[in-house]
């Protein structure tokens, strides 16, 4: 049986008051379409189709080949939303699931229930409803004395009687395709707004005595629709509290959960213990074992086993195994640390390696750097990698030993062994064990080196 989703994403969301189409509001670092999208998957057969209108243009292009999208123009309604997907799909599917673009907490396993509800529906619609004291604007469900649903009524047309039913349209449907085609064109125009609602599609099958059935659901937190920017923040402590929960269940600590903010993409292995006040934000994979935070800041960075992460800031990095790190270190994109790597307080590192072993543990910025196993690089080293013009790198030996307040002069060669003596400033490579100091720093000796050549 084919099953297609219909995505409403047309309305203007006026009272968002923002010039970013209310469904790329993001949610755990996702835009609310991304998380409609992830919900109707599992219960879908065919690529979804969004419909766009208020800012279509950036709407399509986030959705890139992710669906199809059909455009409502002028946007009428809920009801000539769904219209506009008739030329693409009349005929193509059995099933079709709406489903507002503007309720991020819906879970994909609430929408598969609704298609099995409808799968096993004789008459053409199985609906969302849930029983709340807080009607939130929601349309009232209105039911015939042998419990079976009537219609459903709008909060600015609903009677004083109506308006005290605690049953509300979630807004989540699955209707019988062929039904729908046919009903939509039949949906009246509301005469308060001009609209055509959805919503009357329930009333007109009512009519013809057909049956629609309602899931009335217990989660309310997923219910909530997002028309204003304190639902949004709602959205997002609730996502937030669903993902910790996940990621708790599934081996990871956190001290404090409720100051612990993980986007939706994140990995976080097993037993690693995610400290107060950390964030985690898109691609970040982390593995098991590690101590992140507290006070930290993740971007986009993968981080292996075993790992401190103290107080610090990562965009884009990438730690191996028993790094240690902090308090207040800061690792630009493409800062690569290589296994037992220590980097101390008030360090940067950008566009560079650091093989194993390599310490830093004070006050340095390491830039477009290759840097060799058990280096140690001094409190206050410099890598001088911009001419004001261009970045140069800096190669850098294993077993080296960088003076304090040492500035590298790229481009630069510093070989195997060497050592730089405090305050020198290198703008000449530096052959192997040898030891250069002064300003511009020369070679005075030939050096032993302690651990044996390799
Ligand atoms: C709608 C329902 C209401 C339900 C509530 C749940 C209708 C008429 N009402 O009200 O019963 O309780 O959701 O959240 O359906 N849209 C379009 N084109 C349009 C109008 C809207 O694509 O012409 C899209 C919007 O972008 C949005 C969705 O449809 O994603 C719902 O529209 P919204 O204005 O939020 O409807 P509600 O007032 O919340
Ligand atoms: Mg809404």
């Amino acid at each position: 049986m084919k099953v297609t989703a219909v995505l409403l994403a047309a309305g203007q969301g006026t009272r968002m008051k923002s010039n970013l189409p209310k469904v790329l509001h993001p949610v755990a670092g996702k835009p609310m379409i991304w998380h409609a999208l992830n919900a109707i998957q599992k219960s879908t057969t065919e690529k979804p189709v969004v419909v766009v209108g208020h800012g279509a243009e950036e709407v399509i292009h986030y959705l890139g080949d992710s669906a199809q999208t059909v455009l409502q123009d002028p946007q009428l309604g809920t009801g000539h939303a769904v219209l506009q997907a008739e030329a693409l799909l009349k005929g193509k599917t059995d099933l079709i699931v709406v489903c507002y673009s503007d309720m991020p907490l819906l879970r994909g396993e609430t929408l598969q229930k609704l298609v099995e509800t409808q799968k096993n529906n004789k008459g053409p619609i199985s609906m969302l409803t849930v029983v709340s004291d807080d009607p939130r604007g929601f349309g009232r469900i209105i039911r015939k004395s042998d419990g079976t649903v009537e219609a459903i009524v709008e909060e600015y047309v609903a009677t004083a009687e109506q308006l005290q039913v605690k049953e509300l349209n979630v807004g989540g449907y699955c209707f019988d395709a062929n039904w729908l085609w046919d009903a939509l064109h039949r949906i009246p125009k509301n005469p308060k707004k001009g609209e055509y609602y959805l919503t009357d599609a329930v009333e007109l099958a009512s009519k013809e005595g057909l049956p629609v059935q309602a899931i009335v659901m217990d989660d309310l937190e997923e219910t909530i629709g997002v028309n204003t920017r304190v639902h949004l923040s709602e959205v997002e402590v609730a996502m937030k509290r669903r993902i910790n929960r996940e990621h708790m269940l599934n081996g990871v600590s956190m001290i404090d959960a409720d100051t612990v903010y993980i986007e939706a993409d994140v990995k976080i292995g097993r037993d690693t213990v995610i400290m107060p006040n950390t964030y985690l934000h898109g691609k970040t994979e982390i593995g098991e074992g590690n101590v992140i935070g507290p006070n930290t800041i993740i971007h986009d960075s993968k981080i292996g086993n075993g790992c401190k992460v103290l107080a610090s800031v990562l965009e884009g990095a990438w730690l191996e195994n028993d790094v240690d790190m902090g308090p207040f270190a800061r690792l630009r994109k493409g800062a690569h640390l290589g296994n037992h790597v220590h980097m101390g307080n008030f360090g940067e590192v950008k566009d560079s390696y650091l093989s194993d072993g390599v310490k830093m543990g004070h006050f340095s910025y390491i830039g477009n750097a290759q840097i060799g196993a058990n280096t140690n690089i001094g409190a206050g080293t410099i890598t001088c990698n911009y001419d004001g013009e261009k970045k140069h790198a800096t190669e850098i030996g294993e077993d080296v030993f960088i003076g304090s307040d040492t500035m590298l002069v790229a481009p630069l060669k510093i070989g195997a062994g060497a050592r730089t003596g405090a305050g020198a400033v290198v703008t000449k490579d530096v052959p192997e064990d040898t030891l250069v100091v002064g300003m511009p720093a020369r070679a005075i000796k030939k050096l032993e080196r302690k651990t044996k050549k390799k």
